[in-house]
């Protein structure tokens, strides 16, 4: 027996680090899972490895921030599986790296778009189609940098403090209305992804930063666990509040940072 058999899982991001992670994990208990990226050559890699492996699966190319594509997946789950019972909101990208005095009004809308108002989209149709469903878990993806500030980070800052609260709302929302949904976020320290490489390579190409490997030794000094997470990790946390046994979680944020936000 899986911890999600019988359920519809939409994963947003599926196509690498901790999206595809998760929508493996997911698969493997049991779920029906519709992968979704922007970047559709990696998501149908990983769709394969999913199926592969013994999986129920699709992949469907997805911008987050098109309400258009989210209409498109919502009724692409119903269709292909019979309805949607877990919305993991985890496609994003990372800072822009600037200092809010030298930020572009581009660059800030960008982030908020594809790591807020993806979310708020998210929700909105996950919602819709989760009361038709009996019910059902968001698990939006926010950040320690949804908890706490960094300098040069207030694109990201703003959008994962907004993830938060959104969920909150949402979860609010759905108890009141007695949906049987459930609306939580996750919060992750700095786990070992391509969004975390290319940032670091992005921060030494723009002399931010010493080399590669010095910037990686500071983020892993700033985890008291000693080392930075891995997808997998987050992936088990997503798994717990997608699943029956989270049953008395919305609302709530729950931290896996090795320890980073303890101090
Ligand atoms: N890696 C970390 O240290 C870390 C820490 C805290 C939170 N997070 C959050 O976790 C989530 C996943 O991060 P990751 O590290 O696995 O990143 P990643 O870069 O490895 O993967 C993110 C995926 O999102 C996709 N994506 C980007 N823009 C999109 C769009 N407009 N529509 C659809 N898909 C889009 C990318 O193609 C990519 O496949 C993000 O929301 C990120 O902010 C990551």
């Amino acid at each position: 027996m899986g911890r999600l058999d019988g359920k519809v899982a939409i994963v947003t991001g599926a196509a690498k680090g901790i999206g595809a992670a998760t929508s493996a994990l997911l698969a493997e208990e049991g779920a029906s899972v519709v992968c979704t990226d922007v970047d559709t050559a990696a998501g149908e890699a990983i769709a394969d490895a999913i199926q592969n492996n013994g999986g129920r699966v699709t992949f469907a190319s997805h911008d987050v921030t098109k309400e258009a594509d989210w209409e498109r997946v919502v009724a692409l789950a119903i269709e292909s599986f019979g309805g949607v019972h877990v919305l993991v909101n985890n496609a994003g990208v990372a800072p822009s790296g600037a200092p809010i005095e030298d930020l572009e009004l581009s660059e800030w809308s960008k982030t908020i778009a594809i790591d807020l108002d993806s979310v708020f989209l998210g929700c909105k149709h996950g919602i819709r189609a989760m009361k038709q469903s009996g019910g059902g878990s968001i698990i939006n993806i926010s950040s320690i940098m949804g908890l706490i500030g960094s300098p040069n980070a207030a694109d990201y800052n703003a959008a994962k403090g907004g993830v938060r609260l959104l969920t909150k709302v949402a979860a609010l929302e759905c108890a009141d209305a007695g949906y049987g949904i459930r609306v939580n976020s996750v919060h992750p320290g700095f786990i070992d992804t391509p969004l975390v490489r290319n940032a670091v390579e992005g921060g030494v190409t723009a002399g931010r930063m010493g080399s590669a490997n010095e910037a990686i030794e500071m983020l892993t000094m700033l985890h008291p666990i000693g080392r930075l997470g891995f997808p997998k990790e987050i992936a088990n946390a997503i798994l717990f509040l997608a699943s029956d046994e989270s049953s008395f979680m919305t609302g709530s944020e729950m931290v896996v940072d090795g320890g980073y936000t303890a101090r």
